[in-house]
């Protein structure tokens, strides 16, 4: 705390050497470490500020996806921090409970800055999620997992050339889970509350696990879902966060995985949809703690009424591009007003995989294709996969910030999409 009793946070982007694997190490960008950066976690309510120092030898900047805040805060594109300079956001965070996280947005750098380690989870608290017995110990039984593919190449560096065919950018073959290569997790409890995190500059995940065992969905990007969803799959594209708890029994083991999608359209096989992955083994001890429970009611939905909306826009994602415009980061693209209610229909116009983030806002999904969302889609969300030709209608209020000169972006979170061009701005009048 500063003397206002404002929450400081000190980050410092640098370039280190980390080793994955015997032999030698592997060149890595970290934050306060050579590899990812700290969970960072505040309430909802609370004053927060960071000093963000840049040591690397080239511009970055540090984006907080997924959290509403002033555009000049964003950390987006035009906020960019020059090598040595120190980098100081504040805003008070005002949202529910949440797992969000943070990432350099460097125009045309995001998919190499991301790839060399540069992310990191952010969490949101507050009272209500606070007064529900969910797994709430953190690292025990309350577990960020950043996931992400990386190719190493024989001295162990980081490979970051796109397969032949693939039209994803850079899908790696083995798996880190929170920097951890062939991770596994020592169960202590009966619930364990995982918080995922597609943390890939390309991949999509449809995890599941090894036995088919059923688990409970209870929050998506933004936050708590009103009631827990049951599954044994959930598809996760790059950027989309999603919490599940999961029940193990005493002594046993199992894996979670990543299996084969049908989303992978004509190229799919080459962007890495026919893979089976291991992501993380969980061992269970032989007495397990039982103290937490899944209440019958966590968050609650978002209501917007997509009739009552003041202006609809559509957007199609194709060709490194939306609505034929590639991004430019001179061109503001449209204006929202300040509290308006807005639809935007979105669509993937080319078949291949693409999602949608828009920075600042969780909208809600009002329908795909007419039909009421699936129940994962039904939450807070910032980033929806586009199965292509469906139509996301989705709802959004933009509220408390204007600014009439600095946009907010909305993009594709295939990174090297976005870096080519997939990417536009706004502004909130
Ligand atoms: Cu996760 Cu515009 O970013
Ligand atoms: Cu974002
Ligand atoms: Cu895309």
């Amino acid at each position: 705390l500063d003397a206002s009793g404002v929450r400081v946070f000190d980050l410092d982007i640098q370039a280190g050497r980390t080793e994955f694997k015997d032999g030698p190490a592997t060149d890595t960008w970290g934050i306060n470490g050579t590899y990812l950066g700290p969970t960072i976690r505040a309430g909802r309510g609370e004053a927060i500020a960071f000093a963000i120092r840049n040591d690397l030898d080239q511009a970055t900047s540090v984006h907080w996806h997924g959290m509403h805040l002033p555009a000049v805060m964003d950390g987006g594109p035009h906020q960019s921090i020059a090598p040595g300079d120190i980098w100081t956001p504040q805003w008070t965070v005002d949202q529910p409970a949440a797992t969000l996280w943070y990432h350099p947005h460097l125009h045309g750098k995001t998919a190499d800055h991301l790839y060399r380690g540069l992310t990191g989870m952010f969490i949101v608290d507050d009272e209500e999620a606070g007064a529900l017995h969910l797994p709430s110990s953190y690292g025990v039984d309350d577990v960020p997992m950043i996931v992400q593919d990386r190719t190493f190449n024989g001295d162990h560096q980081f490979e970051a050339s796109s397969p032949l065919g693939g039209s994803l950018g850079v899908i790696g073959d083995e798996i880190l889970v929170n920097g951890t290569l062939g991770p596994y997790f020592d169960v202590t409890t009966r619930l364990v509350r995982l918080r995922l995190l597609n943390g890939s500059n390309a991949r999509l995940y449809h995890f599941g696990f090894s036995d088919d065992r059923p688990f409970s969905l209870i929050a998506t990007d933004g936050g708590l879902l009103p009631e827990a969803w049951e599954t044994d799959r959930l598809l996760l594209s790059p950027g989309e966060r999603a919490e599940i708890i999961v029940a193990f029994t005493p002594g046993e083991t199992v894996d979670l995985r990543s299996y084969q999608s049908e989303h992978g359209g004509a190229l799919g096989r080459f962007d890495g949809f026919a893979d089976r992955l291991d992501i993380c083994r969980f061992r269970a001890a032989a007495t397990l703690a039982d103290e937490t429970e899944i209440p019958a009611v966590m968050g609650s939905a978002p209501d917007l009424d997509g009739a009552e909306a003041a202006r609809e826009r559509s957007f199609v994602l194709e060709s490194d591009a939306i609505n034929d415009q590639p991004m430019d980061l001179g061109r503001i693209d449209f204006g929202v007003r300040e509290g308006a209610l807005e639809v935007w229909e979105v669509r993937n116009g080319n078949g291949f995989v693409h999602n949608f983030h828009v920075h600042d806002v969780q909208f809600q999904v009002l329908t795909v294709d007419g039909e009421t969302p699936p129940p994962h889609l039904r939450g807070r969300k910032d980033t929806v996969l586009l199965i292509p030709d469906r139509r996301y209608r989705l709802a959004m209020r933009f509220s408390d910030y204007t600014d009439p000169n600095l946009p907010y972006m909305y993009h594709c979170h295939v990174l090297q999409h976005e870096d080519e061009g997939m990417m536009g701005q706004f502004v909130v009048l």
